[in-house]
């Protein structure tokens, strides 16, 4: 397994272009199960979330092609078996995403459960209740969603909490079914409305994506076509971020400053100097310590808490102290404990965790144990007194794409090394 080998203490500076998003990809892939004809999907990240869906289509039978620029064309018309095995489901938990596509489209869909993850329980009981509600056959049987349904029939759905791959699987779903649903309490995330426009260039009618109340009116059927994904907002915060941490200066290119409100709102209160243009923004900390700031995680437009870990790595070397809090995920916090031990303050009450910065944080070995974790390691170490490995970086290569190339760009001491 490889590690990242880190040598802290140079401040980033240059620009770094921004891929496709991930968590955009990922339900543009599995909607691909509901197109007559082939549709062609570009500007896709290259990752292992992303093979790993390739794989799943796949397995099912579907053919996908990928050429060299990670352009992906799926043709679901020679699906075989509607199945996600639990071997798939367990290294990716997004594969949940196939499940109202392939109820849609095929009747019928076979999806294991995915089970806890190293964030939080999330559970899937509103994706799997959404469903029930619009007449699917659903029971749980050795793991697995056993889902049926004849057509699938329009209503309308109040989601008990706002859920970004529930509001997805339940969109997809419902862009096949007989009549209208509306689903209310929905999930405004740039990645959802994304998704919609997907659905919508293959003749899907959606009203309301991006707000929390979504209109489909169902369809007899859709058509595959070519689409771009967007920009993916939190590899953008995340250099952004990398820039602010080591007193640098970094410039993301193919990004869209609307959907990073909130985080460049703290990048400001840190004491960066904030510029954007239509895709590209600048963040410039040059000869400045930055400040702490408090960050607490909600669904979008709020504060991602995709990108609470990165801050944290932030306060761990800022002025004064911070607050994290995290109303998303039960478990997030586990970048602390390793954060902590190279040299950082940290004290954990609950989901809120209080950081004191300090003015040099030393280097350590450290594990990584989701993405966004992995994240805020690597922009600890940037920092760091010393070399810092960290391991485990596999979760990384879910979400990043070519970290340590652009990393490098902007000068950074990094590498990738065979454990
Ligand atoms: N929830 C339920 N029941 C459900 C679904 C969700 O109780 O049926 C709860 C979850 O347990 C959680 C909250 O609702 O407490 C919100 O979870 P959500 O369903 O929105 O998360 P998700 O759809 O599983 C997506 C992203 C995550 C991101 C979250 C929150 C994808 C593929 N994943 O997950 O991305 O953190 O939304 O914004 O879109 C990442 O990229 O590192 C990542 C974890």
């Amino acid at each position: 397994m490889d590690k990242l080998q880190i040598t802290g203490g140079t401040a980033l500076e240059g620009e770094v272009r921004i891929s496709g998003a991930k968590n955009a990809a990922l339900p543009i892939l599995a909607a691909t199960l509901l197109a007559d004809g082939p549709a062609s999907i570009g500007n896709v990240p290259h990752l292992q979330d992303v093979t790993t869906m390739i794989e799943l289509l796949g397995r099912m039978g579907v053919s996908v092609t990928v050429d060299e620029r990670m352009r992906i064309e799926v043709d679901c018309s020679t699906l075989r078996q509607p199945v996600a095995p639990y071997e798939l489901v367990k290294t990716m938990r997004a594969s949940i995403l196939v499940l109202g596509p392939l109820l849609a489209r095929f009747g019928q869909a076979d999806v294991s459960l995915p089970g806890g993850c190293a964030i939080g329980a999330r559970p899937v009981n509103i994706h799997v209740a959404g469903l029930q509600a619009m007449g699917a056959n659903i029971a749980i049987e050795n793991g697995y969603i056993r889902a049926k349904a004849a057509r699938l029939k329009g209503t309308r759905l109040v989601l008990e909490t706002v859920t970004v791959t529930g509001t997805e699987n339940l969109m997809m779903a419902a862009a096949l079914a007989d009549g209208v649903t509306v689903l209310e309490n929905a999930a405004r995330e740039p990645e959802v409305v994304d998704l919609a426009n997907f659905l919508i260039a293959m003749g899907a009618k959606i009203r309301g994506a991006g707000t929390d109340t979504i209109e489909i009116e169902g369809v007899e059927r859709l058509q595959g076509v070519p689409y771009e994904v967007l920009p993916d907002r939190i590899e953008a915060g995340t250099y952004l971020l990398a820039g602010a941490i080591t007193s640098g200066r970094v410039r993301v290119k193919n990004t869209r400053p609307e959907h990073l409100d909130a985080v460049l709102q703290k990048l400001a209160e840190a004491g960066a100097t904030v510029t954007s243009g239509s895709n590209w923004i600048e963040v410039d900390m040059r000869g400045r310590r930055p400040k702490a700031v408090d960050v607490r995680t909600a669904p979008y437009p709020a504060f991602p808490t995709d990108m609470q870990a990165q801050f944290a790595a932030l306060n761990t070397v800022a002025d004064g102290v911070g607050t994290i809090i995290e109303t998303i995920f039960e478990n997030r916090f586990m970048h602390m404990l390793e954060m902590r031990r190279m040299g950082a303050e940290i004290r954990l009450e609950g989901n809120t965790a209080i950081i004191k910065g300090v003015p040099q944080l030393q280097a350590a070995p450290v594990m990584a144990t989701d993405l966004r974790a992995s994240a805020s390691l690597v922009l600890a170490a940037l920092v760091a007194h010393g070399r810092t490995d960290i391991e485990r970086i596999y979760h990384i290569d879910r979400g990043y794409e070519g970290i340590e190339e652009k990393l490098a760009q902007l000068g950074a001491k990094i590498r990738r090394v065979p454990n």
